[in-house]
């Protein structure tokens, strides 16, 4: 069931997601600040008829970004491209792009921190006068051979917004970020997928699933499907709370919604560092897992929940790390922790 409209770039994966997809502001539940402020914006281009202004969206993977850049699209009344920067190679990759655009059409680009230079600077003017400029032949022979683009939105998502370029940042007029879901968004999400999905699951049973989802939808709608699996399987349907407590204990996923890489990386700081500070390379060479997935993927989580704090030196576990994990905590490490130079 994918948008007639909605073009995917080659490179990004099928998206299995999609039925479970919002396709309206309607459908998409919670993040209101950014949804009211995006909703405003879209109405005010319509009404002058103008192509909306760049967007960035930024926060933790999972939380809607994509899904919010389609309905964008969708809103407008315009077709979406979609490309996910590393599948860009070449100045040509990005040129054949932008002239494919049509009028007031959506350029997503996903991971966009990960454009290349000289990438970037085509889209400094792509962005800013719907123009680019090509260089053709070498020395002084060069000719510059300036084309107009259709206006265009560029719609840009990362989850690290601090590895965005001054120069690329400040073309964008709107930029909002997103944050992990409270439990009540997360339920009324759940119920819906349920709904999609046609899952028997009690409203205890959907309470469960939200409050073990580290406040992101993709996940919440992961674990309702595995959940449903074993319930199928077991032949337990509806899903009550007792059962989804099972399933989800069965994949790993323990009552405060950690699974088995965020406990590792929890234990490694309180055993082998003594509770930390630990450098991001040291942590991710002892957990075997990339630098990048520790600091995009688990630490938000870890840190908005505080079960670990970032301190100049590293990261360090907190007191909820070590109940959690049934370690004992002594005030002296809590000073030690949290003292002075360590904020
Ligand atoms: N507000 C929402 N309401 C309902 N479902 C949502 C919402 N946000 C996201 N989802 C669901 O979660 C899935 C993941 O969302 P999405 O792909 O938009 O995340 P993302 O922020 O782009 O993640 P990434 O940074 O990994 O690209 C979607 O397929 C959708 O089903
Ligand atoms: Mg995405």
């Amino acid at each position: 069931m994918i948008d007639e409209k909605i073009t995917t770039g080659d490179f990004l994966p099928t998206d299995m997601d999609e039925p479970l997809r919002p396709k309206s502001f309607s459908d998409f539940v919670g993040q209101e600040a950014v949804k009211q402020n995006i909703a405003v914006f879209v109405e005010a281009a319509k009404m002058r008829g103008k192509p909306l202004d760049h967007v960035i969206l930024y926060g933790p993977p999972g939380l809607g970004k994509t899904t919010l850049a389609k309905i964008i699209a969708h809103e407008m009344g315009r077709s979406l491209k979609m490309i996910s920067a590393p599948s860009l190679e070449r100045q040509g990759d990005l040129m054949a792009l932008l002239t494919s655009l049509e009028a007031y059409d959506v350029l997503f680009i996903d991971e966009i921190h990960r454009l290349k230079r000289q990438l970037e600077e085509v889209l400094y003017s792509a962005m800013e006068d719907f123009k680019v400029d090509i260089i053709l032949g070498e020395g002084t022979g060069a000719k510059t051979l300036r084309i107009s683009l259709p206006p265009f939105t560029l719609v840009g998502a990362t989850t690290r917004m601090g590895d965005i370029t001054g120069p690329l940042r400040s073309r964008f007029g709107i930029i909002e970020r997103f944050d992990y879901y409270d439990k009540e968004s997360l339920e009324k999400i759940l119920t819906r997928s349920a709904g999609i999905l046609g899952v028997q699951v009690t409203a205890e049973g959907i309470r469960e699933i939200a409050s073990r989802s580290r406040g992101t939808p993709r996940i919440a709608n992961r674990l309702l499907k595995r959940v449903a699996d074993y319930a199928l399987v077991e032949k337990k349907l509806p899903v009550d709370r007792e059962f989804a407590d099972y399933a989800l204990r069965r994949l790993g996923v323990d009552e405060k919604g950690l699974d088995e890489m965020d406990r590792r990386i929890l234990r490694v700081i309180i055993e082998q560092y003594r509770g930390g500070p630990v450098g991001l390379s040291a942590l991710a060479a002892s957990v075997s897992e990339e630098m990048e997935t520790i600091e995009d993927v688990y630490e938000p989580f870890l840190i908005q929940q505080g079960f670990i704090q970032r301190t100049p030196r590293g990261r360090t576990a907190g007191r909820l790390a070590y109940e959690h994990l049934g370690f004992p905590f002594s005030k002296d490490d809590d000073d030690w922790l949290f003292g002075g130079e360590s904020q």
